[in-house]
């Protein structure tokens, strides 16, 4: 219904790394963009993330040196960190967990609402807690490998794979936002080149956060494509089985 529409939002999406000086992007936009993102398809719908919208015109400035000078940072009218939130776990399992328990009221708790309570009560702690000694990891490893033995089973072991959950929520919100804000009519540049450390300091985050990417938003300028877009050939790219 929408393809025509999708089609040239997809092909209109391309990395600008030079956006015009004279033209604003009114926060309306950036607002409906972060609206978009938070609509992302995210794991368990636990969304350990966070948008953090930079547009206080000194922090964009001190955004520039931290963005490694790229062009695309210095002149963009916006930034936007996505940020991975794990750290935020328990609160929001027992967000989830609440809402269930609120769909269940007094009565006694269905099969699908049982599995519910069990999954924000007891898989999303196995799958997301953490601890100094390495307790927690020893304790998934184990399940996973007796529940693995002969059964499929989601093999989710130390502090990696719990990053990988988190960051692919995250890509997929920034994903998302950029779609909607060329939808809009504006161009975007994600970055990953830019110092991480002073990254977290100017964003003030704790020590548990960790920023996926970096969008740069504005009104794109032709000297900030490089060139025709390139694309491994299909039959390289996509494996029919
Ligand atoms: C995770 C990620 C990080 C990226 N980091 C940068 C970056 O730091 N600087 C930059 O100029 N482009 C960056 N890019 C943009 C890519 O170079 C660009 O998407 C790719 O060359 C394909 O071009 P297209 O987006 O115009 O299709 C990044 C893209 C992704 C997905």
């Amino acid at each position: 219904m929408f393809l025509k529409e999708f089609d040239a939002i997809v092909h209109n999406r391309r990395a600008n790394r030079k956006f015009a000086e004279d033209i604003e992007v009114p926060d309306a936009f950036i607002y409906k963009a972060l609206e978009h993102a938070m609509l992302s398809p995210n794991s368990s719908n636990m969304q350990l993330w966070e948008f953090h919208w930079i547009k206080n015109p000194d922090l964009l400035q001190k955004f520039t040196p931290i963005c490694l000078n790229q062009t695309a940072a210095k002149t963009a009218k916006h930034l936007v960190a996505f940020v991975g939130r794990r750290d935020h776990w328990k609160e929001h399992a027992q967000w989830n967990l609440n809402l269930v328990k609120a769909s269940i009221g007094e009565r006694e708790p269905t099969k699908k609402e049982k599995r519910g309570l069990d999954y924000y009560g007891i898989m999303m702690p196995l799958v997301y807690r953490r601890d100094l000694l390495g307790i927690s990891t020893l304790i998934r490893k184990m399940v996973c490998f007796i529940k693995g033995f002969n059964n499929p089973f989601m093999r989710i072991n130390g502090k990696r794979d719990q990053n990988i959950i988190v960051h692919k929520s995250c890509a997929l919100a920034a994903q998302t936002f950029m779609l909607s804000i060329g939808a809009q009519g504006f161009d975007t540049c994600p970055m990953e080149g830019f110092d991480p450390i002073l990254a977290h300091q100017a964003l003030q985050l704790p020590r548990g956060a960790e920023i996926t990417m970096i969008v740069a938003v504005g009104k794109g300028t032709t000297e900030g494509i490089q060139g025709e877009r390139k694309r491994l050939p299909f039959e390289k790219t996509i494996i029919i089985h």
